[in-house]
């Protein structure tokens, strides 16, 4: 059985984003009423029962979280439940500068940012018309603010970014942030998520490796060690302004067999679906648990527990996998 120690929280399906393997414009977006959206107290209320169960990592996903109001006074409370370790952030950026310290102040110390292109005209294609300068302006807000972890993600599609690999390693190099390469998964029904697009997590390694002796790391530093399956490596000899060898991260979400085998996560939709693993339809709906009258958490506990017994030993994006649930109202 898997030990579950780390939760994904999306806290809205929102985003003022339309990434092409996310929410492309040609797919309508019917956004969740506001009264199926978890209130901040209910999230709460559920990851005190994760944390009584063994949780003690965060992750604050969405959508965008940005989007949702007030939601770093929400980690602030999230950060004060017993025994938590840690608290991530998965966002786009665009939002981020204004809130970045406030943000560290209340206890987030991993930052994700989605960064596929530096090109600020590819930017705004792939993205569905976002701002390249308002995500710069975010990751540099990011390293000012002092998160201990700041990563980029890069998620490749043939053709669209994978010539931009070097200038990404270049631009990581330069703010001394780890970089990883997604591989493409099929989460959504956006046009760019056909075979076409597709390229592997190890043919970009292997062009990178024509450049770059990569020096594989099986137990990373504790500066880069994440909860998920991204198996990193340096760069040797291609150090940053702090002299680090430049890390890079590659997740083989479709490539790797072993993808699913240290997996410790759940996730909690942003309408309240416990989710034992994204690339399954597998999931508990814990609302009318929690809006029912009985105010005790012995039920909410038990469908924690069911959830975690039930979770798959892997994903099944290699099975035909057809998308149900939106990447976004999943959280990623
Ligand atoms: N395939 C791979 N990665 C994806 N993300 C969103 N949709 C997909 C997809 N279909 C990534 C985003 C972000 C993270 C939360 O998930 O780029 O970095
Ligand atoms: Fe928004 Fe992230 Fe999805 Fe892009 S990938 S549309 S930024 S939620």
């Amino acid at each position: 059985m898997h030990i579950v120690t780390y939760m994904r929280i999306s806290v809205t399906d929102r985003c003022n984003e339309r990434c092409a393997y996310c929410l492309p414009h040609d797919v309508t977006i019917e956004w969740l009423p506001k009264g199926q959206i978890l209130t901040y107290e209910e999230i709460l209320r559920v990851a005190r029962v994760a944390t009584s169960l063994g949780v003690t990592k965060f992750r604050v996903t969405g959508g965008e979280p940005l989007v949702r109001k007030n939601v770093a006074d929400f980690i602030g409370e999230l950060n004060k439940l017993p025994g938590v370790t840690d608290i991530g952030l998965s966002t786009n950026a665009t939002l981020l500068a204004p809130l970045a310290r406030q943000l560290r102040a209340n206890g987030v110390n991993k930052v994700n940012i989605s960064l596929d292109t530096l090109d600020t005209d590819k930017y705004r294609e792939l993205s569905g018309n976002g701002q390249l300068a308002d995500v710069l302006a975010g990751i540099d807000a990011a390293i000012d603010a002092g998160f201990p972890q700041v990563k980029l993600n890069m998620v490749l599609m043939k053709g669209k970014n994978d010539n931009e690999v070097f200038d990404l390693i270049e631009f990581a190099r330069e703010k001394a942030v780890t970089l990883r390469f997604i591989e493409l998964m099929p989460i959504s029904t956006g046009e760019v998520l056909t075979d076409d697009n597709f390229i592997s997590v190890s043919h970009v390694r292997r062009k990178i490796a024509q450049r770059y002796a990569l020096v594989p790391l099986p137990e990373p530093p504790s500066e880069i060690k994440g909860n998920g399956p991204a198996a990193y490596y340096e760069v040797s000899g291609l150090l940053n302004r702090r002299g680090q060898p430049v890390r890079l991260g590659f997740i083989g979400a479709m490539t790797n067999l072993h993808f699913c085998d240290t997996c410790n996560k759940v996730r909690l939709t942003a309408d309240g679906k416990l989710r034992p693993c994204l690339g399954s339809h597998l999931e508990y709906d814990l609302k009318p648990v929690l809006r029912a009258n009985d105010t005790s958490d012995a039920k909410l506990r038990e469908v924690f527990v069911q959830t975690i017994r039930n979770k798959p030993e892997e994903h099944e994006f290699r099975n035909n996998y057809v998308p149900g649930r939106k990447m976004i109202a999943i959280g990623g």
